[in-house]
């Protein structure tokens, strides 16, 4: 058998010696001729792997450069060196895959993220990379469980899809017609009829309206998948992919939402805190270098542990959209016309900039803002009594800004019906839709929360692009 190996992970989490072991992994460096520090994905500690002058002949020597691939054997022994506790005294290596150091990119030196932005394919051999992405999954399986604990029924929605589920229109066409005219007739109409599903569709933005059809059969149910928006963001908190955790509960009211939602959130940041201890002292650290290079006022109040075991246990605000408004109507901020946006008068929109304002500057910690005006907000979402607002919540993190969209869904048929009209939406295309509010509506919720921000959060990386392994964002989808 090839792969009769130890991770390095577990090797070095052992203080256990005099026995032998095969590793494999990547070069990292190689010093003295003698001390390779050997890297597997596992952890983000290297091993170090001895190599007794004399053992290795000159050519393979040579050929055990950083980037290389090795399989060592040998003997775990005591390490002398600091910060380990074990490492390998090689009886045999052998070079598994050559990397020429003159043109591997990566060189053992700091590089700046734009520069691994362009060779994302390499990046997850660095410390950073190697950490988010352990850091990642671990907050997907982390979501997985609290759902199954919770007996959700993972549901996986489509990808294709004939409906704009937030009828917001950001949406990429999927086609197989041709591009070159021919499918446009002389009145400029194209003609879906011959195209793949013989209908129009696109990539979906949202798993929400198939998610309430299983919610109205199983309870409780939740995706977890890829969605799609074709909005010209070019920001540091937006990309064209992007992967969405929403859950849909039936007999649930805005409250309950609000409340399964932070506690979801509390509960996979405690997850990462607790699995990936490693890796996230590795990003702390890194993160409080970083702050160093910033002005005094742009530092962060807290370092990255802190600030999430402040969030696990601490009440998230809640307030309403309108106590929003009030807040940063009367804010100094606001006064001094700080704001690029100001804020002047009822049923605008939030501007990333205020939401932050209310986070960071205001309240401290994460705000969750209901009850928003329903102009400004989807068609599904419950409308309140009052006639102005809806039942949505946003949850609004620090540094991050909206990490959460969700609402209390409208179940009365006459009532989503008029709204749809009202917003231009075609009834007959969500005929489907309709049918769960003719046949046993009930009460229901759910949410969506951007998967990426969630792990921007809790990495304390500063640009989506390097939270997910391959960014898709406008003029971009290398790989
Ligand atoms: O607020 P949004 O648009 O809500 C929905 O799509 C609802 N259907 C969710 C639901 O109730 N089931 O998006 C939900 C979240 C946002 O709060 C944000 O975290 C993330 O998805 N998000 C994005 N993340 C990265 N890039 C983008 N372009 C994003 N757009 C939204
Ligand atoms: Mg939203």
């Amino acid at each position: 058998m090839f792969n009769k190996r130890i991770k390095i992970k577990d090797l070095l989490s052992s203080e256990k010696t005099g026995y032998e072991a095969t590793v494999m992994g990547w070069v990292r460096t190689f010093r003295n001729n003698q001390f390779i520090a050997l890297n597997d994905g596992s952890t983000n500690n290297n091993l170090q792997v001895m190599a007794e002058l004399g053992l290795l002949d000159e050519a393979t020597l040579k050929r055990i450069t950083t980037g290389a691939c090795i399989k060592a054997t040998g003997e775990v022994i005591p390490s002398l060196g600091k910060g380990q506790k074990v490492e390998l005294k090689a009886s045999s290596i052998e070079i598994l895959g050559d990397s020429d150091a003159e043109k591997f990119p990566l060189q053992p030196k700091k590089h700046s993220l734009e520069f691994l932005r362009e060779i994302a394919h390499l990046r997850f051999r660095t410390n950073t990379f190697g950490a988010v992405f352990r850091v990642r999954h671990s907050l997907a399986y982390a979501i997985h469980k609290f759902f199954n604990d919770r007996g959700f029924v993972y549901m996986h929605t489509p990808i294709i899809t004939a409906s704009d589920a937030e009828g917001a229109g950001e949406m990429f066409k999927v086609t197989t017609l041709p591009l070159d005219g021919s499918a446009v007739d002389k009145d400029g109409n194209i003609n879906f009829k011959d195209d793949f599903f013989g209908r129009s569709t696109n990539l979906t933005v949202s798993g929400q309206l198939e998610g309430e059809l299983a919610a109205m059969a199983f309870s409780d149910i939740y995706t977890f998948g890829p969605t799609f928006r074709a909005e010209n963001s070019n920001t540091t908190r937006h990309l064209a992919e992007f992967w969405m955790i929403e859950p849909e509960m039936a007999f649930y009211d805005l409250e309950d939402n609000m409340n399964l939602a932070e506690a979801f959130i509390k509960y996979v940041i405690n997850h990462a805190l607790e699995n990936n201890k490693d890796d996230l002292t590795f990003l702390a650290q890194r993160q409080e270098e970083e702050e160093k290079t910033k002005p005094q006022n742009e530092r962060s109040e807290m370092g990255l542990l802190e600030k999430l075991n402040f969030v696990v246990s601490n009440d998230f605000q809640r307030l309403t959209y309108t106590e929003a408004i009030d807040i940063l109507r009367e804010s100094n901020h606001n006064k001094k016309k700080k704001f690029q946006y100001l804020v002047n008068d009822w049923g605008v929109d939030l501007q990333s900039e205020h939401e932050r304002y209310l986070v960071e500057k205001h309240f401290k910690k994460p705000v969750i803002l209901t009850n928003y005006p329903k102009e400004i907000k989807a068609f599904y979402m419950r409308q309140n009594d009052d006639g102005k607002t809806v039942a949505a919540m946003d949850i609004l993190a620090p540094g991050i800004g909206e990490i959460v969209g969700g609402s209390q869904r409208e179940e009365r048929y006459d009532k989503l019906l008029q709204r749809m009209q009202e917003m231009h939406i075609p009834a007959e295309e969500l005929d489907w839709y309709l049918d769960t509010r003719r046949f046993g509506a009930c009460p229901h919720a759910g949410f969506g929360l951007g998967f990426e921000r969630l792990v921007l959060f809790v990495t304390g990386m500063t640009n989506i692009r390097d939270v997910i392994p391959f960014p898709r964002f406008p003029k971009s989808a290398a790989f």
